[in-house]
């Protein structure tokens, strides 16, 4: 392994930049030619590449985005696209490729260790939607972005007595909405994973009236619904006055936590680490204090169930 390449691919998260400058500081002291390749797959298509060094990465562990861009790429999906980026791997002597991005973007990777591209997925997704590890880069910025903006709809919902639903990102998995909700002490939070229930959400908000509550906090997954439509919904079963909030990109983005820097600091290490070992498609990921690495296939099978113990934990806290 002499050359490696990295990219971010699919939706950005907080702690891509931490994730980039760990794999180029990682692998220039393990004495590898880093590449950074622009906007995910894209670049990896228009040769658009250049090479890192220490003052490349230097001032972006702090910064939300990603240096390097990042894009979605239909073209790399197809056949003749993989072909084409073969090419480009070739004549830049690329031996070994590290991939940041979410379960779309370790698809994409799937598909270059299959065609004999030693390649590394770190998971970076606000989402937290990858059953292999207990965390993706990302997710607690995201849900303290979430926190924050839930706290102040507190303040107004109290003061107005009013019903106040906040649609968080989330399209197929409920973590960002449950750690939001919960840590915010919402009355109802709404996810994927449990079949909405409109009546269950409408009684519960009147029984917290009849015992003087003045405020209603309902967090919603944007995969199961509109915000607005629901919130309407509400307003008309109960009577009370509801305003929807859709928290939409500003998850996305920001200074990233310090877990968030932490996890990516150490995800980029491992690796590196998993390339110069010849472990050319595998994913890391965190198990308790470890970082762990599995093979991308076995990370792809399974989607993350929703941690039933917490969402009652909610339901119960939230009386
Ligand atoms: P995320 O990584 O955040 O889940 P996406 O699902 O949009 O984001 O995937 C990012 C990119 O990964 C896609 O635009 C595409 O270039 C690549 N990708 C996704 N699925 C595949 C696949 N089955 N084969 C090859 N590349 C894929
Ligand atoms: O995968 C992360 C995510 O933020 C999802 O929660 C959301 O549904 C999606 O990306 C939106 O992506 P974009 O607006 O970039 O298409």
């Amino acid at each position: 392994m002499q050359t490696i390449a990295v990219l971010t691919s699919g939706g950005d998260s907080p702690g891509m930049n931490a994730a980039i400058r760990s794999v180029v500081r990682y692998g220039i002291h393990k004495e590898l030619k880093v590449l950074g390749v622009k906007q995910g797959y894209e670049g990896l298509l228009n040769a658009d590449i250049e090479e890192m060094t220490l003052s490349s990465v230097a001032d972006i562990i702090h910064r939300g985005g990603t240096k390097l861009l990042s894009a979605r790429s239909e073209r790399f999906k197809t056949e003749e696209g993989q072909r084409k980026a073969l090419n480009v791997i070739n004549i830049f002597n690329i031996d070994g490729i590290v991939v940041i991005g979410g379960d779309g973007s370790f698809r994409g990777a799937e598909a270059l260790s299959n065609h004999g591209i030693p390649t590394v997925g770190i998971p970076g997704t606000i989402d937290n939607d990858l059953d292999y590890t207990e965390y993706t880069i990302g997710f607690d910025t995201a849900v303290n972005t979430a926190l924050d903006a839930i706290s102040k709809i507190r303040d107004t919902s109290t003061s107005h007595g009013r019903a106040n639903i906040i649609e968080v990102m989330g399209r197929d998995c409920g973590d960002l909405a449950l750690y939001a909700g919960l840590a915010g002490g919402a009355e109802s939070i709404i996810v994927p994973e449990v079949p909405f229930d409109l009546d269950r959400v409408c009684n519960k908000l009147l029984q917290g009236r009849n015992r003087g509550k003045l405020h209603s906090l309902i967090v919603l997954a944007e995969g199961v619904g509109n915000a607005m439509e629901i919130g309407d919904q509400i307003q008309e079963k109960t009577g009370i006055e509801t305003r929807a909030t859709i928290l939409g990109h500003i998850q996305r983005g920001g200074t990233p936590s310090g877990r968030d820097r932490m996890m990516a600091s150490q995800m980029g290490a491992k690796a590196v680490d998993l390339l110069i070992q010849g472990e050319g498609s595998m994913v890391v990921g965190i198990k308790g204090k470890e970082i762990i690495a599995v093979p991308i296939a076995e990370a792809l099978k399974t989607k993350t169930p929703i941690d039933e113990k917490t969402y009652e934990l909610a339901d119960i806290l939230s009386k």
